[in-house]
């Protein structure tokens, strides 16, 4: 069973070594290794039991060391670099030949980010090499928020999880890239996409796997919980649920429903706040799917801010 601590020093010589070590990044936390030693490169795929067309997120300490890995650098996107990271924003570079084409799925560009945490951030200025790292849990399943979620899943197959306590974010980067001069969203996430607009102009959103071969990873059922996940009108179904009497449990944005009992049902922000909603959605998604209902009924939240992005995970955790 993986040991979980705070000590940056073993969580280095494991890496070192060629080892996986889970890191905590402020959206999700990682299944990281050597990004530029395809053997652990090959290790992280089988660990999360993910198919190889999806490429990985090089995670580096700054926007310097980018240079490294990237043969140019679209003004554009140094702007979005030097704003926004440390942070939940992830870009697509032209790589160099010393990315493993294992971390790219042999595409042309690299999907790179300086994660905002300040353990991992000590971890990777530490290392001489930068580290490759999928959200820490198995290909599919809901991300991990806190070091508890990684041991549950991959606790037996990885040595260390460095413990940096719950995600602050709780969504996954955005993922942004240029075509021909347009700044193109791929992934909806925890940068949220007025505050990218407000420093290059609009953006166009390109986020569906169907017609988006070049973000594989975003298959439409993802993030998915093992039960049924209903999305809809939550007073209605609740009340068509009572009649037949289903057991279910609520995912609501705020509201509380006195019908059903406290266990049954999780608010993800009674005041109605977005980042809130954001940081609490992955483990409250979790806990359903560990109780006793046999559905999870939720609700769509505003499609403003980081709404559109929740929604976005909603929807996903919805299709099977
Ligand atoms: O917040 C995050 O981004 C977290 C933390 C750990 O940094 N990582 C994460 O990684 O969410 P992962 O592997 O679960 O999702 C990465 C997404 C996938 O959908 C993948 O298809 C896309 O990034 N991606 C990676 N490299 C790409 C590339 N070269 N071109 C297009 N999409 C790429
Ligand atoms: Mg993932």
């Amino acid at each position: 069973m993986a040991e979980i601590g705070k000590d940056i020093e073993k969580a280095k010589l494991l890496l070192q070594e060629g080892k996986l070590v889970a890191i905590p990044t402020e959206t999700v936390y990682g299944l990281a290794g050597n990004a530029l030693d395809a053997e652990a490169v090959a290790m992280i795929f089988e660990t999360k039991n993910r198919p190889a067309f999806d490429p990985l997120i090089l995670h580096t300490s700054s926007i310097e060391r980018v240079e490294d890995f990237v043969s140019s650098f679209p003004e554009k996107l140094k702007v979005l670099a030097e704003n926004f990271w440390p942070g939940p924003l992830t870009l697509l570079l032209p790589r160099k030949p010393i990315v493993p084409d294992l971390v790219t799925s042999g595409l042309d560009r690299v999907a790179i980010r300086v994660p905002n945490h300040p353990l991992t951030l000590a971890l990777l200025e530490s290392l001489d090499f930068p580290l490759a790292a999928p959200s820490a849990n198995p290909f599919g399943y809901i991300s991990p928020t806190a070091p508890v979620h990684v041991a549950a899943q991959l606790g037996e197959k990885i040595p260390y999880i460095l413990d940096g306590g719950a995600c602050e974010v709780g969504l996954e980067s955005t993922i942004v890239g240029i075509e021909e001069d347009e700044i193109v969203i791929y992934r909806l996430g925890g940068l949220d996409i007025s505050e990218i607009e407000k420093l290059v102009g609009p953006v166009k959103i390109k986020d569906h796997s169907s017609s988006n071969p070049a973000a594989p990873g975003q298959l439409d059922s993802h993030y998915a919980p093992r039960k049924p996940f209903v999305l809809g009108e939550l007073k209605e179904l609740v009340s068509e649920s009572l009649t037949k009497n289903v057991d279910f449990s609520v995912l609501s944005f705020s509201d509380f429903f006195p019908e059903i009992s406290a266990e049954s049902q999780i608010a993800l922000s009674p005041e109605g706040n977005l980042l809130e909603a954001a940081k609490n959605l992955f483990s409250a998604m979790r806990k359903l799917d560990e109780g006793k209902s046999t559905v999870i009924l939720a609700e769509l939240l505003p499609e403003e801010g980081l709404g559109r992005a929740i929604n976005d995970r909603l929807r996903r955790a919805a299709v099977k």
